[in-house]
């Protein structure tokens, strides 16, 4: 397996909800260690460029909204096959079908207010962790 690095964030509603600390725990239990962090208030410029995939999408204007309605904790991931074992934990988009267990099951609302976003595969996480932490920012504890 390889080590992978992948860029996690805690949205508005599960920040408002006081759960970064328990969000915090599930990553590191199962074998995810934190190697970057900062807590943000997105513009609609950063919130519509890091959304900038769904443009044409018919959500795209309410999720930048959602995205832009408070502070998010942003986060680099660290670990081995850390993208899938990141999207695993956090489960499926809408948490009505998220598994039992996943972060989206236990802490979000809706498909649009839904906790936490999660790079989908090698390419985004490359692109998404340079998007918010320029490579000189990122340490590993390993
Ligand atoms: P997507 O990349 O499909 O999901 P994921 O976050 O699981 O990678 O969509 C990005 C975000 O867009 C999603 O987290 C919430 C929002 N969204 C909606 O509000 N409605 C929708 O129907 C979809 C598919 C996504």
């Amino acid at each position: 397996m390889a080590i992978e690095r992948t860029l996690s964030i805690i949205k508005p509603d599960a920040v408002a909800k006081n759960v970064i600390g328990k969000i915090y725990s599930r990553f590191e239990s199962n074998g995810l260690k934190i190697v970057a962090s900062k807590m943000a208030w997105l513009s609609p410029q950063e919130a519509g460029q890091f959304y900038a995939v769904h443009k044409e999408r018919p959500f795209f204007k309410d999720l930048v909204a959602f995205m832009i309605s408070g502070p998010v904790m942003i986060q680099v991931l660290e670990g081995d096959n850390a993208i899938a074992k990141n999207r695993e934990l956090m489960g499926a988009t809408d948490p009505k079908k998220a598994e039992p267990g996943t972060i989206r099951a236990d802490f979000a609302e809706s498909i649009d207010a839904n906790a936490v976003h999660g790079s989908d595969g090698p390419d985004t996480a490359k692109v998404e962790v340079a998007f918010f932490f320029p490579e000189m920012n990122v340490y590993s504890g390993r």
